[in-house]
């Protein structure tokens, strides 16, 4: 702690919303002092995804140690944190109230203040700690297993949405493909993976469009197409590749991703990007859209793949510049598994 100034502001963040159970302790809104995640991955694995129910009991068994080891890791005690930040929407309703029954109780306990934090806000600032010189205003695409936002960031706390995906998730359409293709929850990276060995022109699947809104995006149609072509396939008794399957799909996502991303730019004149959020960790989608940034002469932003996924210290960012913005939440803060980024 001797190293830190009167003027520092530390914040606890605490996230619960998903299969992670994360605590982490950031100063000043961008430098990380513990980052400690709790994954639950290999007990969802088993049912080949999230089961909300033993999300949110093993996120009950987990919140206390994974805090103490968070101050621990900071070399800090409860006394020395200055807020509490907590992620209470959007995410799985059982889960969220873990994590905010318990941000009450220690801001009651402890008497400090209290902030409710929006997870997708949570994901935009975890640049901001991988990036000490990025600020607002700024273009950022956040895509994760539950959200796909186009977003332009006009000033910190202060979001205008300008696409949403209007059925399935980017990360969300991983998810479904890998499993369809037998390579298995969390299918993301697994797809990322058997991608790189791949041909992404094996397969001509769409991109899908939709209709009279030029930045909102529609999975759904691209994952019928993977499925109609894997019962094609199996009814001509033809063997997949899958592979060329997860590279085709890859390649698919990633083409709208960066064309919509690319029509904002022009529209919006934006001369920094940003990428977040868990499908951010997306080699090909990492590399397709620092390409277009350059050819646009635009400053491009991701955060390590670590920082991408759900965590902590994106919370305890967020919570950072709502502290200093005097934002602060009551006891009365409920979990709001449907919250909209704006909502507050
Ligand atoms: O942000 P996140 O950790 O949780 C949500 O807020 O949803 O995102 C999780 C999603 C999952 O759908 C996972 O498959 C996807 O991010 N993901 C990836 C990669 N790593 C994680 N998708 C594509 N490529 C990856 N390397
Ligand atoms: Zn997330």
């Amino acid at each position: 702690m001797s190293e830190n100034k009167q003027s520092d502001i530390c914040i606890l963040g605490i996230e619960s919303s998903c299969d992670e159970t994360a605590a982490a302790v950031v100063k000043n809104g961008r430098q990380v002092l513990s980052n400690v995640i709790s994954s639950q991955i290999d007990i969802h694995t088993l049912y080949g995804g999230v089961v909300p129910e033993i999300a949110s009991r093993k996120h009950m068994e987990r919140i206390n140690q994974v805090i103490r080891q968070a101050l621990s890791d900071a070399g800090m005690t409860f006394s020395d944190i200055d807020a509490i930040a907590v992620t209470y929407g959007p995410g799985l309703v059982g889960a969220l109230l873990v994590g905010v029954a318990e941000a009450k109780a220690m801001a009651f306990a402890l008497q400090k203040p209290l902030i409710g934090v929006h997870h997708i806000e949570g994901h935009i600032c975890a640049n901001y700690i991988a990036h000490p010189d990025l600020e607002p205003p700024f273009g950022c695409l956040v895509v994760s297993g539950g959200h796909t936002h186009l977003v332009a960031v006009r000033d910190y706390g202060k979001y205008e949405i300008l696409g949403r995906t209007v059925d399935d998730a980017a990360g969300e359409a991983f998810d479904k493909v890998a499993r369809a293709i037998g390579l298995g929850y969390p299918g993301g990276p697994k797809i990322d993976k058997a991608a790189k060995e791949g041909n992404e022109y094996a397969i001509d699947l769409p991109r899908a469009k939709v209709d009279g809104s030029a930045y909102d995006f529609s999975f759904s149609g691209l994952k019928s197409a993977v499925l109609n072509y894997l019962n094609g396939a199996q009814m001509k008794g033809e063997q997949i590749v899958q592979a060329d399957v997860a590279a085709s799909f890859q390649k698919a996502v990633v083409d709208v991703l960066v064309s919509h991303s690319r029509n904002a730019i022009d529209e919006f004149g934006f001369r920094e990007f940003a990428l977040a959020g868990g499908v951010a960790s997306n080699s090909g989608l990492r590399a397709a859209m620092e390409e277009m940034c350059k050819e646009k002469g635009v400053r491009f932003f991701v955060p390590p793949a670590i920082l991408c996924t759900d965590n902590a210290a994106m919370i305890a960012s967020a919570g950072y510049y709502d502290h200093q913005a005097g934002r602060r939440s009551g006891s009365d803060l409920n979990a709001q598994p449907a919250l909209r980024l704006g909502d507050r």
